[in-house]
């Protein structure tokens, strides 16, 4: 929902949400449908974390950092744009090199989130100052971005994590695979997860779902299931959409975390 006091933005292009599967039914007819709509047996996907924190929208002109937005209602969303400058891993300017190109613009999509031991930290502070502590880190960083004060959001440990692109004008963005606009991302100097993966089949995915299920705990930041996206491009367009969220991309959710609460 978009918060008054803050001023508002137009996203170059609309930010969509994705379709989830909630069992492996669910993700097998998601499976099935692309090799159908493709005539394929065989498609590369690329598989991400699910990130549990807040889809920011970040424009970059001329290579400058210029403006950052929340989704808001997927079309305009909250000028949060000097709240996120003051994130340590997004760049204000991005890298170059003879290689690589700088874009007239760059609209670059990601989730800004509150890693684990940041959280565990801030919330002992909040509690030797008597102030409010946080339910959960996703929370706690809703909370430091949603400042109308950027000085508040600058005291808190925030992180950002780039998972693909919006709006883009220039030469040498790549319009082949997802994986090589990741690489492009990371190239010009934004954080993308390390756990990111090109798998080839179903039994590929299902592995990466357990194996990144497993390793959960271990996790510095919350996720909340894995996301699968059709990594050629061409193929991505050819699925199209239904309704706000495209047929090529699936988030296959983990169960509900169980805790004991006294
Ligand atoms: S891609 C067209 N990748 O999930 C698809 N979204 O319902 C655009 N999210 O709030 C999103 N991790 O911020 C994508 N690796 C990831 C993600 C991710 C978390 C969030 C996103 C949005 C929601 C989509």
């Amino acid at each position: 929902k978009l918060l008054g006091g803050f001023k508002k933005i137009n996203h170059h292009l609309p930010m969509l949400s994705l379709s989830n599967a909630l069992n492996e039914n669910d993700f097998s007819s998601f499976y099935e449908k692309i090799l159908e709509k493709n005539n394929s047996t065989n498609i590369n996907l690329y598989a991400e974390p699910k990130f549990d924190g807040l889809a920011i929208s970040i424009d970059y002109k001329g290579g400058e950092y210029f403006s950052a937005s929340t989704r808001g209602d997927g079309s305009i969303g909250e000028d949060v744009t000097s709240n996120l400058r003051t994130i340590k891993s997004i760049p204000l300017r991005l890298h170059a090199s003879s290689q690589n190109n700088i874009p007239a613009l760059l609209e670059i999509r990601g989730e800004v989130l509150m890693l684990k031991e940041d959280f565990r930290e801030l919330n002992q502070k909040q509690r030797k100052k008597n102030e409010k502590v946080f339910v959960n880190p996703r929370n706690a960083a809703a909370g430091s971005l949603r400042q109308l004060d950027p000085k508040i959001t600058a005291t808190r440990r925030l992180t950002f994590f780039a998972y693909g692109i919006g709006d883009f004008r220039g030469e040498g963005i790549p319009r082949d695979t997802h994986s090589n606009v990741m690489k492009y991302i990371a190239a010009h100097g934004l954080p993308i997860a390390k756990e990111c993966d090109l798998v080839c089949s179903s039994a590929g995915l299902l592995a990466y779902y357990k194996k990144i299920e497993d390793s959960r705990e271990q996790l510095p930041y919350d996720i909340d299931g894995v996301v699968y996206k059709v990594n050629d491009i061409a193929q991505q367009e050819k699925l199209g959409f239904i309704s706000r969220a495209p047929r090529f991309a699936l988030a296959h959710k983990f169960p509900a975390q169980e805790v004991i609460t006294e």
